[in-house]
């Protein structure tokens, strides 16, 4: 009997251990802590601080001395990135293993947590699968997408052993000179928060513990594409009402499909760094928003208060503001300063114990969560998750649906296969070109760690209809002199019947990205116009993260093509477009400017709608070389039957818009409907329409469907003057092609 009662107990007791959440197994070890394990694990660094050699390694080769040190000795909670270039997946096994190994040695063996960025798909693993990036993946208007590359993306990153992920970009891309525009998902914000909140739920919905799934990291918050200057890292003023139309809704969404981590802006806000900004990470984002995960730092950006911002008069009195404000890790990244500082902090009263407890509970939990307690090694099961031969099939289909058609004048599109090509410009040799930045390497401009089966354009077009049919005038190397011989061109274009050239942006990430000009380069600008004076044909191809500006050409060329850095598959998406094989139908996710002096979104107010018009000089203000939202197909739509299901929504009640949409041309075709609203009048100056909701699907030639969204009067909201989202009553208009009408809302 007493036998009995014992097994009893002891089942009770175990399953009751069980049970335990993570939060509470995280509470319980968190008790057996010092002081300098709790600091330590808040602290993160990057590879090369336990790298053969620092920075100079290029191979991944690890110190155990260095190795010791950080993990063994200041208990560091986490590391990330590589020195140079990607791993193979077997390296990235072996640099996982040591580590791990590393932290069994220390009294309470917790696990390092590893951080990678994998942006576009897994940047830092040799031959993963490089997908669109957000820019493209927006410009499809299909969140299958953003899902899909993300599932992949987080596969091959558990593959390679490494279960944090940091993306999704949620920033919204309204300043196209900023270097980080192609991270984004444009500038509209219902699709940021679509796209944004779809990929952070394929980060993370199979559970952590899955080998398919990993964490993700919204980033950056907030407000860091809102730089003034366009510059990276660069003063944002951003009033608080636009913050929380254009900035906050996406990490609300985001929080909400359950994102375990963040990363902080590192910039300021109207002058307040967002590091040491307690009202944004606190008040805002854990008390509004919800969020319980963890806030990790950006690169350096602790010191940083103390070095370029100047708001901390000492490196530990920046410490103990991040930590105040809410930062639980910081990316240091390249020492151990800040768990030396914040020892001192603590131990001086500067940050109380509760903070340092929150923070670290945070990491526990997560590294409970991703099942790093249980087993921190690689999963040899999740090695079979990499490479798969359909992510190929995916990344080519993702980029095709990214192809954004901007002209065909004349029908000059698609070419025949037996015509003869003649293909110029510095992107048709360039992988990098195509490709952009977190490409294996941060930059992505380094070729060599592409994959061996990466498709130049001359490459895919040579594929597509001959050798015979192809000339070129291009050669490897983006700045290759040969690229921009204006004379080269001239000559070589007498016996083709069409010119593609190719033109836009080679490679680069973060302030490397910074630009004065959002001007193409004046050697490209010589090109195209040489192109033109041949008289042939002209098919401008643009690779490029941003718009860049091709107003003086436009007129004169007959087809723009607009690639984006589309991934591994860019090439082979750009030629299928070209001859036909595939029916564009990508929409630009902003507004393409002609000029510096016309960057104006499409959201825009009525005020610079109607310009003051003086001396007959009648400008319409919103006047981009191409709007949000254009994307031409090689077949027509025709929208007729515009429906509401009422004329006078009341407050909580659905309003169902149908429309009947035609392919009324003789090709298939896949077409985005996009439904947009106007508040006629409202307390705040509304908009002149706002994208509320949108539908892709499939026409056959010649088919009509009904379309049909519903929307609420939440759909309808905006902030108004007392920071609230609100809809007013009044009158509204709906929008879907070139229809529109009205109902009111009570
Ligand atoms: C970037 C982040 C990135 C981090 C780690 C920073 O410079 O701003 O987006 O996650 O580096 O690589």
């Amino acid at each position: 009997m007493k036998k009995n009662l014992f097994l009893l107990f002891i089942l009770v007791y175990s399953t009751s251990l069980n049970a335990q959440t993570d939060r509470q197994k995280a509470e319980a070890l968190i008790k057996k802590m010092t002081l300098e394990e709790k600091v330590g694990q808040m602290t993160q660094v990057t590879f090369a601080v336990i790298a053969k050699g620092g920075w100079a390694d290029t191979e991944g080769n690890i110190d155990a001395e260095a190795l010791k040190k950080a993990v063994v000795d200041h208990h560091v909670g986490s590391i990330l990135n590589v020195n140079a270039h990607g791993f193979t997946v077997d390296k990235w096994h072996s640099v996982i293993t040591q580590i791990q190994d590393e932290a069994k040695k220390t009294k309470l063996k917790i696990p390092v947590l590893y951080g990678l960025d994998g942006m576009h798909g897994q940047t830092y693993t040799l031959n993963s699968t490089l997908f669109p990036h957000n820019i493209g993946i927006a410009a499809t208007r299909n969140p299958m997408f953003a899902t899909m590359a993300a599932k992949v993306t987080a596969k091959e990153l558990r593959a390679s052993g490494v279960r944090w992920n940091f993306a999704p970009v949620l920033d919204i891309g309204r300043q196209p000179l900023w270097s980080r525009f192609p991270e984004t998902y444009g500038e509209d914000v219902y699709i940021v928060k679509t796209m944004g909140a779809a990929a952070v739920k394929a980060y993370e919905e199979d559970g952590l513990k899955s080998t398919t799934a990993v964490a993700s990291c919204m980033k950056h918050y907030l407000g860091y594409s809102g730089s003034r200057s366009g510059k990276d890292r660069t003063p944002a003023y951003i009033p608080e009402i636009e913050i929380r139309e254009y900035y906050l809704p996406q990490f609300r969404a985001a929080v909400k499909a359950g994102s375990s981590t963040i990363m902080i802006n590192s910039g300021e806000i109207n002058g307040i760094p967002v590091h040491a900004d307690k009202y944004l990470l606190t008040d805002v984002l854990r008390k509004e928003l919800g969020f319980q995960g963890l806030i990790v730092s950006d690169w350096e950006d602790v010191k940083r208060l103390h070095d370029r911002h100047n708001v901390a008069a000492t490196p530990r009195q920046a410490v103990v503001m991040a930590v105040n404000a809410g930062v639980d890790m910081s990316m240091v990244p390249t020492d151990f300063s800040f768990y030396d500082l914040l020892l001192e902090a603590v131990k001086k009263g500067e940050v109380p114990m509760s903070r340092i407890n929150d923070a670290v509970t945070r990491i526990l939990e997560l590294k409970y969560k991703l099942g790093l307690f249980e087993n921190p090694y690689p999963e040899p099961d999740a090695k079979n998750n990499f490479g798969k031969p359909e992510y190929q099939t995916l990344a080519l289909d993702a980029a095709r649906e990214a192809m954004t058609l901007l002209k065909n004048k004349d029908n000059v599109l698609p070419l025949s296969k037996n015509a003869k090509v003649l293909v110029a410009g510095p992107c048709a040799q360039s992988l990098t070109a195509l490709n952009g930045c977190w490409s294996y390497t941060w930059q992505g401009n380094n070729e060599q760690w592409y994959p061996a089966d990466s498709k130049t354009i001359l490459q895919a077009i040579i594929d597509k209809i001959g050798t015979a049919n192809v000339t070129t005038t291009s050669v490897k190397g983006f700045d290759s002199s040969a690229n921009y011989d204006v004379a080269s061109l001239s000559s070589s274009a007498a016996t083709a019947d069409v010119i593609i050239l190719c033109l836009g942006e080679n490679a680069y990430a973060e302030s490397p990205g910074n630009t004065r000009e959002l001007a193409l380069p004046d050697a490209q600008v010589a090109l195209a116009n040489a192109a033109i004076a041949t008289g042939k044909p002209v098919i401008l191809v643009l690779t490029e993260g941003r718009p860049r500006f091709i107003s003086s050409m436009e007129p004169s060329v007959k087809g723009i093509l607009m690639a984006y850095w589309s991934g591994k598959k860019t090439a082979e998406a750009i030629t299928d477009v070209l001859f036909g094989d595939y029916n564009p139908d990508g929409r630009l996710p902003f507004s393409y400017p002609r000029s510096m002096g016309e960057i104006v979104m499409y959201d825009r107010k009525p005020t610079e709608e109607i310009r003051e018009v003086f001396n007959d000089n009648i400008n319409s203000g919103y006047d981009p070389l191409f709007p949000f939202g254009h994307g031409l197909s090689y077949t027509t739509f025709e929208y007729s039957d515009l429906k509401l299901s009422t004329p006078s929504l009341t407050s909580n009640q659905k309003l169902t818009v149908s429309i009947t949409v035609k392919n009324s041309g003789n090709r298939d075709g896949k077409h985005t409907v996009e439904l947009y609203t106007r508040d006629l009048y409202a307390s705040v100056t509304p908009c002149m329409k706002r994208l509320r909701a949108f539908q892709k699907m499939n026409f056959k030639a010649g088919e009509s469907k009904e379309v049909t969204f519903t929307i609420d009067k939440n759909d309808l909201a905006f902030v108004n003057a007392q920071l609230k989202t609100v809809t007013e009553p009044g009158e509204f208009e709906v929008m879907i092609g070139d229809k529109k009408t009205k109902f009111t809302y009570k």
